[in-house]
Formats: C-alpha cells, structure tokens, sequence
C-alpha cells in the first residue's frame, strides 16, 4: 500500500486580545526562554512530516522569526477565525497530501511526538474521515467542550460562549489538534459558515462532517500533562512555569 503523505498545520495569525500584549504576537511569548510556538515546530519537525505549514498573519514577522527556516507560510490577511484560518492553509498544501493534522500555535507546547504518532496511527487504523484529541479538565472554563450522544459517539464541539448550561458543564475540551483526511478537508472547510460572534469556527467542522456521513473520532490524551492552553497572562506564566520545571 502507498504511503500516506501528512502535512502539519499550525495556526498562529490570531491576535490573542486576551493576552493584553498588542505588541507581541501571542504564540511568540516565551516559555523557558523560547517562544511557545518554536517548541511545536520543533516537535512537528522531529515527526517529520512531508509539509510543515505555519498560518501567520497578525504581527506576522514576529512568528516568522520565531519558528525558523524548512516551513511553509500561509498567510491570513484578517483574524476571522480558526476556520478561516485553516483554510487559507489548503492553498498551500501540496495536491500530493493524503492526510493533514491542524493544531493551534498556543496550545500545543507540550505535546510530544510520540503522541502524535500515537493519534496519527490510531486515525489511520480507524478508518475515520475526521479526529480530534481531545482532553478531560476539572475547570474546562473557557475551552470548547466535547458533546457525545448516548453512545458515547462525539456529536459537536460546542464553543463556551455558545453552550447551553447543560453543556457547560462537560469536562472533556477540545485540544485544538485535529487530523483529516484532505477529502473531508476540502469539502467541509468551505461550508463552515461565519456565526454570530463574527468568526468561522474550525469547530463546527465536526458537525459538518457527521452530517454529511462522515465519522469523526474524539481520541482522549492520554497524558493530560502534554496540553496547556495559553490565553491569558495567568496561563503564560504557569506554563513557563511547568517548563522550567517549577511546578
Ligand atoms: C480554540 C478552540 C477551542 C479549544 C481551544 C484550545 C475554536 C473555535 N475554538 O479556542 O474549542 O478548546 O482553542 O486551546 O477553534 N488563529 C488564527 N486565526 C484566527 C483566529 C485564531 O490563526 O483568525 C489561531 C491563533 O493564533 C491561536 C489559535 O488559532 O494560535 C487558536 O485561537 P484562539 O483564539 O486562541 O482560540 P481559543 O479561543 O483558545
Ligand atoms: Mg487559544
């Protein structure tokens, strides 16, 4: 059987407001003394990939500089959300690409190779059209939450700003890294609409994808210390934290 070709995408062209730091683009904030996104270039690099994409657009010299040389650039011109942002990167991935894993440029310091291989091997054998690790948290605040059925089979991710009370109180949250097969990718990503925060969820992917037939895996991590999410001041400082080895 023919080799399956992947590419890595990293979004990193958001402009984090809530990190209150206008000057410097969220994902190039130092963990340890290296911008947090070096450090999953760096691991999407040891896995080898056969495209590596970096989505930049917002204070976007910064994450050039910061995540080095041997990686494609895709550019957004305007934050207008994950899925848009992932979809600018189909112009350029390469035709020859079987399988594409998207993550977010501040989230997924922490993330080794070995999971990544793990989640890559467990998409393949699964036959899946979609998958996304995912995570359980006792305080998800703020993350998107992951809703399953009665057996257990994910039906959407629900972003907190839209959950109902009942959803917000599930526990497993989306880590943000998710692989395709470039078949679903290039029929869904279009369709996911502009909603009434104003952005295109990536999100709303999952949705799509079951109602078209599709199946979407939701693959829990199994180290939950691999997945730091980094929004605010508060969490930056806690994750340089956990990389110095502090905490
Ligand atoms: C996102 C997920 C959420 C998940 C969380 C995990 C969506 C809608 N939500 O929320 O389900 O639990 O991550 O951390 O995807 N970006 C762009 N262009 C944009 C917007 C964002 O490149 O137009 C990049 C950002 O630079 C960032 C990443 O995408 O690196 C995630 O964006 P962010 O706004 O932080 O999403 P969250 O609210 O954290
Ligand atoms: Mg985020």
């Amino acid at each position: 059987m023919k080799k399956e070709r992947i590419a890595a995408v990293v979004l990193a062209a958001g402009k984090g407001k809530r990190m209150n730091s206008p000057d410097k683009q969220k994902v190039t904030h130092d963990l340890a003394g290296r911008p947090m996104v070096a450090y999953t270039v760096e691991t999407l690099k040891s896995v080898r990939f056969d495209q590596i994409i970096v989505v930049v657009g917002h204070l976007k010299e910064q994450v050039i500089k910061a995540v080095g040389g041997d990686v494609l650039f895709a550019h957004q011109d305007e934050p207008l959300g994950t899925g848009d942002a992932l979809r600018v990167a189909l112009f350029v991935i390469d035709p020859s690409i079987d399988v594409v894993l998207s993550l977010y440029g501040d989230d997924s310091a922490f993330l080794s190779k070995e999971t990544l291989r793990f989640f890559i091997d467990a998409f393949s054998k699964s036959r899946a059209d979609m998958a996304c690790l995912t995570v359980v948290r006792d305080d998800p605040t703020g993350l998107g939450r992951i809703v399953r059925d009665s057996r257990e089979h994910v039906v959407r991710i629900v972003e907190e700003k839209l959950a109902s009370d009942e959803e917000k109180r599930i526990k497993e949250v989306n880590t943000g890294v998710y692989l395709f097969t470039r078949g679903m990718l290039d029929v869904y990503l279009p369709k996911i609409q502009r909603n009434e925060t104003g952005e295109y969820f990536l999100t709303d992917i999952v949705e799509l994808v079951i109602n078209g037939g599709g199946a979407v895996l939701a693959h829990p991590l199994e180290n939950t210390e691999e997945w730091f999410g980094v929004n605010s001041p508060e969490q930056l400082r806690e994750a340089d934290a956990l990389k110095r080895g502090l905490s």
